[in-house]
């Protein structure tokens, strides 16, 4: 698949794409999002140990899972301004889209920090697919939007998750509290600073329309 669609989108963060030469990360367009419904339409939490935090769209039946999927990612792209933003990507592999991939900044331009957040289908998990996108994640966040440290957090049990931001260089920062399914849970904090991402920084990621959306998040060449 070509994809034409976030390149036409005349509204920057829609026109954002992060290419490695195994996958790619599309803004995520109503059309890419469409793509993905099957995906969704499959359920995407099916067995303990629970991977996501209350409250999560996965988690519901279908139709209400796929509705309230789409409306959460809707109400994120939403609300966009310099105190909060949240990019939404779908992750494309050999033109088929396969999950999703989310950048969320919080007082950007005061902190330097962004979050991470992805799922994938769990038929193509564990082909090293997941590590993939999050390198590609960073790259835009510390190359692109000059991020000072990306954060991450997953449930004690999710080994796949915490072995991903663990082999990626991230540190441990300690343990939080969530509900899952409305049970408490532990969740591990990971943190990885600029200059630990920099030792293992990837050289064939490529990013497009990133000096263009700038602006439109609020991130001022100062965070270069
Ligand atoms: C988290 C997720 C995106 C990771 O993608 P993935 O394709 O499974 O992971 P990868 O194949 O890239 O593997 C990354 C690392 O985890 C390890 N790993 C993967 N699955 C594992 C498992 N079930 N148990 C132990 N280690 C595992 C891999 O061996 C690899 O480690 P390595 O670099 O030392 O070899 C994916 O598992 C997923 O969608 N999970 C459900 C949703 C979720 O948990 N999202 C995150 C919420 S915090």
């Amino acid at each position: 698949m070509s994809m034409p669609s976030s390149a036409m989108s005349s509204y920057p963060p829609l026109r954002l794409q992060v290419r490695t030469p195994r996958l790619t990360l599309a803004a995520a367009t109503d059309e890419l999002l469409e793509r993905l419904v099957p995906v969704v339409r499959k359920g995407v939490a099916v067995s303990e140990p629970w991977p996501f935090d209350d409250p999560m769209s996965l988690y519901k039946e279908n139709p209400e899972r796929e509705w309230a999927w789409r409306r959460a990612i809707w109400a994120g792209r939403a609300r966009v301004s310099e105190d909060f933003w949240r990019l939404y990507f779908v992750v494309i592999v050999d033109g088929e889209p396969v999950g999703m991939q989310d950048l969320i900044g919080t007082e950007f331009m005061t902190f330097g920090t962004v979050h991470t957040f992805s799922w994938l289908d769990p038929e193509v998990r564990g082909r090293g697919w997941g590590k993939e996108m999050r390198q590609a994640v960073l790259h835009l966040a510390f190359e692109g939007f000059g991020a000072r440290e990306t954060a991450s957090e997953a449930f004690h049990d999710n080994l796949a998750s915490n072995r991903v931001s663990q082999a990626l260089g991230y540190e441990p920062n300690g343990v939080t509290w969530a509900t899952r399914r409305g049970e408490a849970a532990a969740l591990n904090r990971w943190r990885l600073t600029r200059e630990r991402w920099a030792v293992a920084r990837r050289d064939d990621i490529e990013l497009v329309g990133v000096a263009e959306c700038r602006p439109s998040l609020g991130i001022s060449a100062a965070n270069d």
